[in-house]
């Protein structure tokens, strides 16, 4: 029970902690530019071939899908140690804090840089240098001893704090593996190289999601003034999903290469179940919370529901990739973008700006009329951007399975020119909606502090 006390978060300290702003602030621009080289990514489907010779697609989507992983990485070690710090009171060391801050800045500017100047070495969403790795890693190492030393102990912990601490030990384990390549033991033979690689990507993913699913867990608690879901049996058992999960996700990515379907069956039932449970227990605290607290928190609330329907979205969409009749058709396609773009910006980019707004919360009516209508523009203009790649994804399918000895490739891609307008077209306006989402905190803040 003790231990069940000191989780609550200390009263008026969440106001005073300011740990975990700056990694917010930096996140939010990597936001900002994840979705400048989204529209330039974007345009040069529209137009091939624009800026070819100084800013050509393959560095475009490096820089695009590069911002867009730190977007989520940076925010989510934000949240994890702002949540930390309002739990425990603070953290067990606001130097490694700071080390980390510094080391992943580095790291992501001479990333970032390097793409721009066009040096690359890396693999397909790792495209740097593999030394760049290191100041991760030893971020990542930082962040480990602090989220340890600060929970200290692991007796009766909530979930969330189950999950924070699974979430960190296998990111790094995972993004160490997802270098195994670098030995050339492990190069020489290419179906066990494209296994690892797949495998690692699969569960670097899982280790987020949990840092990301447990922060959930401890908001809708936290808005509820309960304790209900943190020691709840279906979050427990969506904790073990979510391990099972980093352990074993990888089936479902590597459907090409030579290996038991049965693996690839059981991975997909387990992540859409996880999936299903986090999106029900959202739905359930919806109509459970009272009008006061949600008012209170209501651009915490908007942004959880948003998240909410997306989940489900994304569900049915990996549901439809499940079959295998379907998925033999959607390698190489744009449903596979889809998918992930619908859950890192749908799923992962509303659940951790549900977490900004906990962190910024205002009450300032202007504000959050503002935000909301960010919201909702974003959120019609993304439906229609990911019915757009699918559509896209469908007849390009058709062309691989059936017809590409009778129809050349560009004869097919101009099929889809009509519905990489609607995606160029609904991106812009997603974005737009997103600026006004980061503009308008951003200046609410900078009034606030002048
Ligand atoms: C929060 C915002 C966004 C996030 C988190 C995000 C994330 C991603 C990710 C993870 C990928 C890699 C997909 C894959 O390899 O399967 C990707 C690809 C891409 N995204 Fe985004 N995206 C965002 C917004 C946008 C916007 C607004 C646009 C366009 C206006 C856009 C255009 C693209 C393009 C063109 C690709 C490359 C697809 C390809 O390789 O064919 N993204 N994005």
């Amino acid at each position: 029970m003790a231990a069940l006390k000191d989780n609550k978060p200390k009263e008026n300290l969440s106001s005073n902690n300011t740990i975990g702003t700056q990694y917010i602030f930096v996140a939010l621009i990597l936001l900002l530019c994840t979705l400048l080289f989204g529209i330039l990514g974007a345009l040069q489907y529209v137009i091939p071939g624009l800026f070819r010779n100084n800013f050509s697609f393959e560095k475009v989507r490096p820089l695009h899908v590069s911002s867009a992983v730190f977007w989520i990485l940076l925010s989510a070690c934000g949240i994890v140690n702002y949540y930390l710090a309002s739990i425990k009171g603070k953290l067990w060391s606001n130097k490694l804090y700071k080390w980390q801050w510094y080391l992943l800045i580095i790291a992501i500017i001479l990333i970032l840089s390097s793409y721009i100047l066009g040096i690359f070495g890396g693999r397909e969403y790792w495209e740097f240098h593999p030394v760049l790795a290191v100041p991760i890693i030893i971020a990542w190492i930082l962040f480990i001893i602090n989220v340890f030393k600060s929970i200290n102990g692991f007796r009766n912990q909530p979930v969330y704090i189950w999950m924070w601490m699974t979430g960190v030990v296998f990111f790094l384990f995972t993004f160490l593996e997802s270098y195994l390549w670098l030995i050339p033991a492990f190069r020489a033979n290419v179906v066990k190289d494209m296994t690892i690689q797949w495998k690692s990507y699969g569960s670097m993913v899982g280790g987020w999601n949990m840092l990301i699913y447990g922060s959930s867990i401890y908001l809708l608690d936290k808005i509820s003034g309960t304790e209900k879901y943190s020691y709840s049996r279906i979050a427990f058992v969506i904790y073990f999903l979510g391990l099972f999960n980093l352990m074993f996700n990888w089936g479902h990515h590597i459907y090409t290469l030579p290996i038991p379907k049965y693996i690839q069956y059981i991975s997909y039932a387990v992540s859409m179940t996880e999936l299903f449970l986090l999106g029900r227990i959202i739905y359930y605290w919806k109509t459970s919370i009272n009008t006061a607290k949600k008012h209170y928190h209501i651009l915490s609330y908007r942004f959880l529901i948003a998240a909410d329907v997306w989940i489900f979205l994304t569900l049915l969409l990996a549901i439809a990739m499940s079959i295998p009749a379907i998925n033999i058709y959607t390698h190489g396609t744009h449903i596979t973008v889809a998918h992930t773009m619908g859950a890192t910006i749908g799923i992962n980019s509303f659940l951790l700006l549900s977490f900004v707004f906990d962190m910024f919360n205002t009450h300032n009516q202007k504000i959050i009329h503002k935000i909301t209508i960010g919201l909702y523009i974003t959120l019609a203009a993304l439906f229609v951007f990911w019915i757009s790649l699918i559509i896209a994804g469908v007849i390009k399918a058709n062309w691989q399975m059936h017809n590409y000895t009778s129809i050349p490739f560009s004869v097919m891609m101009h099929t889809l020119h009509p519905y990489f307008i609607s995606f160029l077209i609904a991106g812009i306006v997603a974005s737009i909606g997103i600026f006004i989402i980061v503009f308008t905190l951003f200046s609410y803040n900078i009034k606030q502090k002048s």
